[in-house]
C-alpha cells in the first residue's frame, strides 16, 4: 500500500524531488543580500519559514548544489555581510522572482536582471524589493551547516529588526488581508499554488 524510500539507498536528486512534492505548499523568501563590494543579489528560497515570534526569527536554507557541490552567492554574501532582507512573494512578482533564481555570476546585479526595484533599507545594508508587499529587514545571528556534500542545506538564522508592509494589502483594521497580499507557494516540480481566492478556506477555532 505504501512505497517505502530509504534515503541511504536513493540518490540525492530523487530524495530532493520527493521531498519538494510531499512537503508544500512552501512559502517563498525572496532574499536580498549584498557582498562586500556592494553587488546586490536577490534569490528565492522555499526552504523557508518563521520559527519564533519573541525573538522574531525566520530561517531559510541555501543548499549546496547537488550537481557540483558549489555554494550559492546568497550564502557567500551573508558570510561577508551578515544581513538580509526577506521579501514576500505574491502572484504579481512571480515571473521576476523566477528570473532572479537563475544562476547569474556573482558580480551581476540581480535587481537589474529581474527588473525589480531596489529600495534602501533602514537598519541593514541589503536593499528591499519595492514591489514586494512585505519586506523584512533581518540581522543574521547564525549559519548552521547541515553537511558538506551536494544537497546539504545551510540554515540562515535571521532575526527580524524591521518590517515594512505596503498599506495596499491592509484591511480596515490595519491587518494583512489574505485576498490582497496574494501570496504564492512552491510545490514539487514546476508547480506553484495561490494562497488566496478559491484556494482559501477557514477552520473555526
Ligand atoms: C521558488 C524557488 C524556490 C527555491 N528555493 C530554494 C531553496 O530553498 N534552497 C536553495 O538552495 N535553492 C532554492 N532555489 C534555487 C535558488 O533560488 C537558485 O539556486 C539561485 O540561483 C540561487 O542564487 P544565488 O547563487 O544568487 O544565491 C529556489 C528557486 C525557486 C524558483
Amino acid at each position: 500500500m505504501f512505497l517505502k524510500i530509504d534515503p541511504s539507498l536513493a540518490t540525492t536528486k530523487d530524495i530532493h524531488s520527493l521531498l519538494l512534492s510531499a512537503v508544500g505548499p512552501r512559502p517563498i523568501a525572496l532574499a536580498s543580500t549584498i557582498d562586500k563590494n556592494g553587488v546586490r543579489n536577490i534569490s528565492p528560497f522555499s526552504f523557508f519559514n518563521v520559527f519564533s515570534s519573541n525573538p522574531p526569527i525566520a530561517i531559510f536554507s541555501p543548499a549546496r548544489r547537488v550537481r557540483n557541490n558549489t555554494t550559492k552567492d546568497t550564502l557567500e554574501n551573508i558570510r561577508e555581510i551578515n544581513e538580509v532582507v526577506i521579501n514576500s512573494v505574491n502572484f504579481d512578482i512571480a515571473e521576476q522572482m523566477y528570473i532572479s533564481s537563475k544562476d547569474f555570476p556573482k558580480n551581476i546585479d540581480e535587481f537589474d536582471e529581474s527588473k525589480l526595484t531596489p529600495l534602501e533599507s533602514i537598519k541593514v545594508r541589503p536593499y528591499r524589493v519595492s514591489e514586494s508587499p512585505v519586506q523584512i529587514e533581518c540581522k543574521v545571528n547564525d549559519i548552521i551547516e547541515l553537511g558538506k556534500d551536494g544537497g546539504a542545506g545551510n540554515l540562515i538564522i535571521c532575526e527580524v529588526v524591521l518590517i515594512h508592509i505596503n498599506k495596499n494589502i491592509l484591511d480596515e483594521e490595519n491587518k494583512i488581508d489574505q485576498e490582497k497580499i496574494k501570496l504564492i507557494g512552491r510545490l514539487g516540480g514546476d508547480w506553484y499554488s495561490k494562497g488566496y481566492d478559491k484556494a482559501l478556506f477557514k477552520l473555526k477555532k
